[in-house]
């Protein structure tokens, strides 16, 4: 996937070993559909001093495509067997997020450059997840949809940021992210999660 700037790549057995346990990973996968959307309604309302044209299209559009996506995994889960639970661990998003600085634009900043980051780590997920699944339809082709869906994401998140702060000040911080989000990954722990750690034997 070379057209995605991350700064380490998930080795194909990841997803062998997440798809072991296919509804543990659907109700994981549905919580993150789920905090996608409060996540963009959350966005919606916090443009920059300056109103930015597109702002709060670009949000409702995402937050739409979220809850459908979470509609989408919570009808496969529930078919297969599988329901919803009230708690949800998500240490990698958690550790993204303490990398927010506080104070008007440099928060809205890392916040839209975490959204970029989480979209953009899914969508390599989702690749490695649609190859994997090959052998069930029904998956590999919503994996393979939710590739495409979550790169628009990524770009529309990242288009925003360049907008909102001066070029060389995004590249900078968007850099330091890209490093930083590798390290997190590879600090999380294996498990049926679309953002675990990859078990390496
Ligand atoms: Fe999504
Ligand atoms: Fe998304």
């Amino acid at each position: 996937m070379p057209e995605l700037p991350l700064h380490s790549f998930t080795p194909e057995e990841w997803g062998h070993q997440v798809l072991a346990d296919p509804i543990a990973l659907l109700i994981d996968h549905a919580f993150l559909e789920k905090k996608a959307a409060n996540n963009a309604m959350d966005m919606m309302t916090r443009w920059p001093n300056d109103w930015l044209p597109g702002w709060v299209e670009t949000f409702t559009g995402v937050a739409r495509d979220e809850a459908a996506h979470l509609a989408q995994v919570t009808r496969i889960l529930i078919r297969r067997g599988g329901r919803l639970c009230r708690v949800h661990k998500n240490p990698y998003a958690n550790a993204l997020r303490a990398l927010v600085r506080k104070g008007e634009t440099a928060e809205t900043l890392d916040r839209l450059l975490v959204s970029a980051l989480i979209e953009l780590r899914s969508c390599e997920r989702f690749a490695v997840l649609g190859k994997c699944a090959a052998h069930d339809a029904e998956l590999a082709a919503f994996y393979n949809a939710l590739y495409t869906s979550e790169l628009g994401h990524y770009k529309v998140f990242l288009k925003l940021a360049y907008k909102i702060a001066e070029k060389p000040v995004v590249d900078t911080r968007w850099q330091h992210m890209l490093a930083q989000e590798a390290r997190i990954l590879a600090e999380q722990l294996p498990g049926p999660r679309i953002h675990s750690g990859a078990r390496v034997e």
